[in-house]
């Protein structure tokens, strides 16, 4: 049973490969074009300009449970939200909203000044996310998408400063955040 308040009873905190196999379940039911397990593991373990996140739900029994998951790209200035996913059973609880706070947060401090994404025309929910935190439309992706050839709309959050991370993540309530910088951390956004 999900508790009604989720306030006191997630975190967020790097992901590693041991979160791989449920972050990919997650990915499979939230995309039509999920990436493999070893896409993760490359993202987690390889790949040097990856930040990759999860959000754990904690029980009131004290058992955990991934139920989001994150990852971006933090190359010079720039912060590309590759994927962001929560788990249906857990949405419209603030997770998102969390992760993407934590992933701005870990990538400002990385250096990022500015973040993009693309996302699907018809996704109006993942939208509604991003333009709380400031984002923009700033470019249109035409026939982006491999499944059904979808439009991708590029959202861009420039610049990228404490300040916009701190707008879009006001209604969040209070989160627990553990763990620093994802130990090298994924673009189904763009997929
Ligand atoms: C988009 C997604 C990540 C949102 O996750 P979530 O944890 O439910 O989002 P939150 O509860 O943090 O909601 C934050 C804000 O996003 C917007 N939002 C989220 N779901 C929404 C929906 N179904 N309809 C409209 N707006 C929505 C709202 O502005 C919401 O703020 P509010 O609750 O104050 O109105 C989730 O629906 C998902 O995993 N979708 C499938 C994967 C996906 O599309 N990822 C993004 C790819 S770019």
């Amino acid at each position: 049973m999900i508790p009604i308040s989720p306030a006191r009873n997630m975190i967020v905190r790097p992901m590693t490969l041991e979160d791989v196999p449920r972050v990919r379940e997650i990915d499979v039911l939230s995309f039509s074009l999920p990436w493999s397990e070893r896409s993760y593991r490359f993202e987690v373990a390889e790949n040097p300009h990856a930040s990759c996140w999860v959000a754990e739900w904690v029980h009131p029994d004290g058992r955990t449970e991934v139920v989001g998951m994150m990852v971006n790209w933090v190359i010079l200035d720039e912060l590309h939200i590759a994927t962001l996913a929560v788990h249906p059973d857990y949405r419209r609880m603030g997770i998102a909203r969390r992760l993407l706070a934590k992933g701005l947060q870990a990538g400002l401090e990385r250096g990022a000044r500015l973040a993009f994404l693309e996302v699907r025309r018809s996704n109006l929910a993942a939208q509604s996310l991003y333009r709380a935190f400031g984002f923009e439309l700033s470019g249109v992706r035409p026939r982006y998408y491999k499944d059904n050839f979808e439009d991708a709309l590029l959202m861009t959050l420039d610049p990228l400063t404490p300040e916009t991370i701190t707008v879009g993540e006001r209604e969040s309530g209070s989160f627990t955040e553990q763990g620093g910088e994802g130990s090298i951390g994924c673009a189904k956004c763009a997929q």
